[in-house]
């Protein structure tokens, strides 16, 4: 799969320069696709609040900022962007458990291995697969992010890919990643008046063995965005063995 180049305004997704054109001119705050409350269930469940979090194109949203209001102790953000990284180390100079850095996430040396134990992902790989040489791109930064996890350490994607155009990336035997899927409605979305449908969106989505929807799935919004939580196995374990655990109530 090379770029999406459906959901794609622009090619420039990819393009350090553009990033700070724009944060240049929206100066205030954004949330790309959904807010941390939004989230909450899936981060909560999945990525226990003493975790070490790196948040990769954090941009100027506020969702590491509602993290630590959430009881998050530790979050490194990093953006290619340099405006956003200095927009974002001024705002928040006085809370410590918000660090911010400028880097590539597909060259993330300046960390060694297995540096943190989350690392969360909303819509930054979507923005590389917009760019030149996507696939490149997204191999690289997935081989960042894996290097980076500690063992059973988790990737948390939030897309608007679905698993036709995702997938491929995510399932490379050499991550060895355990996937869960969700898919959430946008923001604001009614079920239809008459709509028989009574599927949580805070189950897990199956997925079959080629990595996809089961053919008979309904998607109810056509905009809904996909959350993808990857658990890094140990080299040993087996990839089948480990169960899906429903979201518990504590987190709801
Ligand atoms: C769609 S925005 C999402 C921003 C934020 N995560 C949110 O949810 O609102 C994508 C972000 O990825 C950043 N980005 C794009 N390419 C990047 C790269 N190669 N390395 C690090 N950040 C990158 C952009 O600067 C931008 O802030």
């Amino acid at each position: 799969m090379f770029r999406d180049v459906s959901s794609c305004n622009t090619y420039n997704y990819g393009d350090a320069l553009y990033w700070d054109a724009r944060y240049v001119q929206e100066a205030g705050s954004f949330d790309w696709y959904q807010r941390y409350s939004s989230l909450r269930p899936f981060v909560r469940r999945y990525i226990p609040t003493s975790s070490r979090v790196l948040m990769v194109g954090c941009g100027n949203a506020l969702m590491s900022e509602d993290m630590v209001k959430d009881g998050y102790e530790d979050i490194m953000n990093i953006d290619i962007s340099s405006v956003a990284i200095e927009m974002m180390k001024r705002k928040y100079e006085y809370i410590p458990q918000l660090k911010y850095m400028q880097m590539d996430v597909r060259d993330m040396s300046f960390f060694p291995d297995e540096s943190f134990d989350s690392v969360i992902d909303k819509g930054t790989l979507d923005s590389l697969m917009c760019g030149n040489d996507a696939p490149i791109s997204a191999a690289q930064m997935l081989g960042e992010v894996s290097r980076l996890l500690k063992p059973r350490g988790i990737y948390m994607l939030i897309t608007y890919g679905d698993p036709t155009v995702r997938m491929l990336h995510l399932s490379r035997p050499v991550y060895n990643w355990k996937i869960i899927l969700f898919i959430i409605p946008r923001p604001g979305f009614e079920r239809p008046a008459g709509s028989s449908s009574s599927r949580s969106f805070l189950e897990p989505v199956p997925i079959t063995e080629k990595g996809l929807l089961p053919a008979d799935f309904v998607l109810e919004d056509p905009d809904s965005h996909f959350v993808y939580v990857c658990k890094k196995m140990d080299e040993t374990e087996e990839l089948q063995s480990i169960p899906d655990h429903p979201l518990m109530a504590d987190v709801l």
